[in-house]
């Protein structure tokens, strides 16, 4: 065995359609680089399994860059696996050990059902986006850059708010299944800026009728949510929907 190459086993998910029961699938893999990241090693499994006559594991993936959101999955317990702020697709295989068995799990929410293997449908997501995750803007001429002013601070924590890429590993990590960091995330990034103020209570409350409609669970202010979030989003942000949405529930027209 070269020296920057280890093997592992991977313990899989496998389920072939939304309604079959699903099982753990035991594949031993030799040589693999550490310097892959988590998803090359998922394509050097599949492409052994095509080779065999098996079956590839399905699993999502778009950028692998850490900026789609796309990837995801539960690595030995935890969403994404064990780097802190890592995403899937920017997780590399030198931080396994030579010999570990490696769990591999899709996230499990009600509202992210299974459609195969790893890949789970996060439309719901895009319901609570429909909602509400939008601004209204005059068309016509361009206006200038700097004709709206924003304070610093403002811009900032608008700015850390909006680096959410919607990947679920929030849900996937919560007890509740809650989404409401990734809804704090959303609604923040639009209530601090100046641009939010139009639709900013309609927006809290649509998003979270949204969220509640879909599925999702409460917030139990387990911050397992934090810990898990590729983007470092901070739960500041669910403390602030809170506010929106009281804000906007005692106050709407
Ligand atoms: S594939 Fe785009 S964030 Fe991982």
């Amino acid at each position: 065995m070269a020296a920057n190459t280890i093997s592992i086993t991977v313990k899989i998910w496998r389920q072939s359609d939304p309604n079959s029961t699903g099982s753990f699938e035991n594949h031993r893999l030799e040589d693999i680089n550490t310097d892959m990241s988590f998803l090359e090693m998922l394509d050097v499994l599949n492409e052994r399994l095509t080779l065999s006559g098996g079956e590839p594991v399905a699993f999502d993936h778009d950028c692998r860059e850490g900026i789609c959101g796309m990837c995801g999955a539960v690595v030995n317990g935890i969403a994404h696996g064990p780097e802190r702020e890592t995403t899937l697709c920017q997780l590399h295989m030198r931080h396994f050990r030579n010999g570990e068995t490696i769990a591999i799990e899709p996230f499990r929410a009600r509202a992210f059902p299974p459609i195969k293997d790893l890949i789970i449908d996060r439309s719901s997501f895009d319901h609570i986006i429909t909602a509400g995750g939008y601004v209204s803007m005059n068309t016509g001429s361009a206006q200038d850059g700097n004709t709206i002013p924003v304070a610093q601070d403002k811009a900032e924590q608008a700015m850390d708010a909006a680096a959410c890429i919607g990947c679920g590993a929030c849900v996937a990590a919560c007890p509740n299944a809650a989404a409401m960091l990734f809804v704090g995330a959303k609604v923040s990034q639009f209530a601090l800026l100046p641009q939010g103020e139009p639709e900013r209570k309609k927006r809290a409350l649509a998003m979270v009728e949204a969220m509640d409609k879909a599925g999702f669970g409460n917030c139990g202010n387990e911050r397992e949510c934090e810990n898990v979030c590729p983007k470092g989003i901070s739960i500041r942000n669910i403390a602030r929907l809170n506010r929106e949405y009281i804000r906007a529930a005692f106050t709407a027209d």
